[in-house]
């Protein structure tokens, strides 16, 4: 199985029934499309890089297609995102009623973030109420 990400297909992303489960910022982040063996089977990218101390991380966003779901490819994608723009943490903002995702993070090692700093990030507005934050450092 080849794993590519090429450039963000817009038309593709557009396809999707289920394009606004994520929200595409190509302004503010870096977007790709993702092959395997030639075959567009989703997009994933991010919102950032946000360097820090020694961490180069992004807000992490995927979207798979259907029939490519629950092949525990989520892994194998954001490992292939942070080599490929050399970076060592992704973190995402996911929905509380997005369990399937949530449970799909937390599997490849995504945490959740803990009750005083979620705290701070909603007062700051920078997460919304209803959403929770996962984390992971990538050695
Ligand atoms: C979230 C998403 C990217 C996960 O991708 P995926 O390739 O299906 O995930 P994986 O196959 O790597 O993960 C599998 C694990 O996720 C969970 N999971 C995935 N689909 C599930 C389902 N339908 N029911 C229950 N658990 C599920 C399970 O823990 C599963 O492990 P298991 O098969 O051993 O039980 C995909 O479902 C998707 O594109 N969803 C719509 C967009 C979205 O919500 N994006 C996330 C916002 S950041």
């Amino acid at each position: 199985m080849k794993l590519t990400l090429i450039d963000f297909d817009n038309k593709f992303y557009n396809s999707f029934d289920d394009k606004n489960e994520i929200k595409v910022s190509l302004t503010k982040g870096n977007y790709y499309t993702i092959l395997i063996d030639g075959v567009k089977i989703g997009i994933v990218g991010y919102i950032g890089p946000f360097e820090r101390r020694n961490l180069k991380s992004g807000l992490v966003q995927i979207l798979i297609k259907d029939e490519f779901r629950r092949k525990n490819l989520l892994g194998k994608i954001y490992k292939k995102l942070v080599f490929q723009d050399h970076m060592n943490c992704l973190f995402a903002s996911i929905k509380e009623n997005n369990i399937i995702s949530i449970k799909a993070h937390k599997k490849i090692g995504f945490r959740k973030i803990n009750y005083k700093l979620e705290n701070q990030l909603i007062k700051s507005n920078k997460l919304r109420t209803g959403w929770v934050r996962l984390i992971k450092i990538y050695k």
